[in-house]
């Protein structure tokens, strides 16, 4: 591996420089404005796996935003990796909070600043660049394949019909993905889990138009009042949720669980520290690991209605709105918790308003084994580049397609991901440490040369 790592050293600047290339493009998946640019952002990585050393690679249109395949098949009797990343980011607003421009990468004290730096293009860019490394050294020793898409940020829409479609070709021995944090570079970890989700938006209609709040307020259902009860319903006064059913098929973790998952080194003065003291809040019962790694939660993402405009407006609005999203876990399944979720809302509606519940994306919870091939790789390449074993944890984000990879393509993963928790992912000055971009990049190819020489035995 001296060779490689000899590659990569000389190829720093090279390697940033090619980053900041992508982290330019604003592929914002959500918002169509940018459609042409996402279109772009996927042209770019199929040139750049096509550099890397790929013998193929193809920008496959969708319904939505294209999905960039790639592969390097060197000996069909060696293992397949097959490498799942996303090029498409979440919109960057609010923009005044940023110290710069959210496409205008920047490295200031050691952290690249920008959209996506963490996100999922400097850790999916990794993998290019380590395929580079390991190509130009002769170094490779497994079949890669590529998958990157467009459309993660907005619930992977295409990419489940594309498995389907392309079983044959996307035959592989394990899939690898980056797109997870660690707790810290002191303590590597891999998780090991991630939560599902059901996301859910709701309409409440009072009057059948805006009204004067003077005229017949206090005398008609104000439908932001009523909505906002039933939100503040969702929850009891243990902050469990209040949805009937919705714990039912969710398993205790045993005593043992709970000790190993609460070992992993965890300050909560210092998370307390990172938002504002006092505002650590969950289900009662429960630590702060419990919450956001295996217990399912119900989370308001948005609510809005009547005047939020400039000044005043004494109005008693027509309607009222919220996204409302649940993170599941193992065995909770999305479209029957999106049901219980439908049936509930509907329930508790009081008659003076109506009601209207639609369902946007899921995916399903994974648990990725730890005693796999694919996981000891992975820990003996963390191990060969941390000088530690990493600790295995579990995550509280979720990726809906990992779930069909083993459902549609009976493949596993594993998440070795390199970002941190204090990588403002989806939040203003997002950012990923140039070291842990490097990390990275050496890392990986231990994976490939330990991913096959472990097959082999
Ligand atoms: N990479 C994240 C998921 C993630 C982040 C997992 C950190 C573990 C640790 C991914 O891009 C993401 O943001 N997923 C969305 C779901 C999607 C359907 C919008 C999420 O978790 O909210
Ligand atoms: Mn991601
Ligand atoms: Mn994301």
């Amino acid at each position: 591996m001296d060779n490689c790592s000899k590659y990569q050293n000389e190829h720093q600047e090279k390697f940033l420089n090619e980053l900041f290339e992508l982290l330019r493009i604003p592929s914002i998946s959500a918002d169509s404005t940018y459609n042409d640019d996402t279109a772009r952002c996927a042209e770019a990585v199929k040139e750049s796996l096509l550099k890397a050393g790929c013998d193929h690679a193809e920008v496959c249109q969708t319904a939505g935003h294209p999905i960039v395949y790639a592969e390097k098949i060197i000996d069909p009797s060696l293992p397949t990796i097959l490498t799942y990343g996303h090029y498409d980011v979440q919109p960057p607003d609010p923009l005044g909070l940023w110290l710069s421009g959210p496409f205008e990468p920047t490295i200031r004290d050691g952290k690249i600043f920008a959209r996506g730096a963490c996100d999922d293009k400097g850790q999916m860019f990794m993998h290019v660049k380590a395929l580079e490394s390991m190509n130009e050294t002769n170094l490779l020793q497994c079949n890669v394949k590529f998958i990157i898409e467009g459309e993660e940020e907005v619930g992977s829409p295409n990419l489940g019909p594309f498995l389907e479609a392309n079983q044959e070709k996307l035959k592989a021995d394990i899939v690898l993905v980056s797109d997870t944090s660690m707790i810290s570079m002191e303590h590597p970890s891999i998780e090991t889990g991630l939560r599902g989700l059901a996301y859910m938006e709701v309409e409440v209609t009072g009057p059948n138009r805006d009204l004067h709040s003077g005229v017949y307020g206090g005398a008609v259902a104000n439908p932001i009042t009523i909505l906002s009860k039933m939100i503040a319903s969702l929850h009891d006064e243990n902050n469990h949720i209040t949805i009937e059913g919705f714990y039912d098929n969710v398993t205790d973790l045993d005593q043992a669980e709970r000790e190993a998952l609460n070992s992993a080194p965890f300050d909560l003065d210092e998370y307390k520290k990172r938002f504002r003291d006092k505002n650590v809040w969950g289900e009662k019962g429960y630590t702060t690991l419990e919450r956001t790694g295996v217990r399912p939660t119900l989370e308001l993402n948005g609510i809005w209605g009547g005047y939020i405009g400039e000044g005043a407006k004494t109005v008693l609005p027509s309607k009222a709105f919220a996204k409302i999203s649940m993170r599941l876990v193992p065995n909770q399944n999305s479209n029957e918790i999106s049901k219980l979720f439908t049936a509930h809302f509907n329930k508790i509606a009081p008659d003076y308003v109506t009601v209207k519940v639609t369902e946007h994306h899921g995916g399903e919870a994974v648990v990725t084994p730890t005693n796999s091939v694919a996981y000891k790789a992975a820990e003996k390449a963390i191990e060969a580049t941390f000088g530690k074993k990493p600790i295995p944890t579990r995550g509280g984000g979720s990726i809906p397609i990992i779930a069909l990879f083993e459902k549609t393509l009976g493949l596993k993963t594993v998440l070795m991901g390199f970002g941190l928790d204090n990588d403002n992912i989806h939040s203003p000055n997002e950012k990923y440490d140039v070291v842990n971009y490097f990390k990275g990049i050496e890392t990986i190819p231990y994976f490939h040369k330990y991913f096959a020489e472990l097959s082999k035995s």
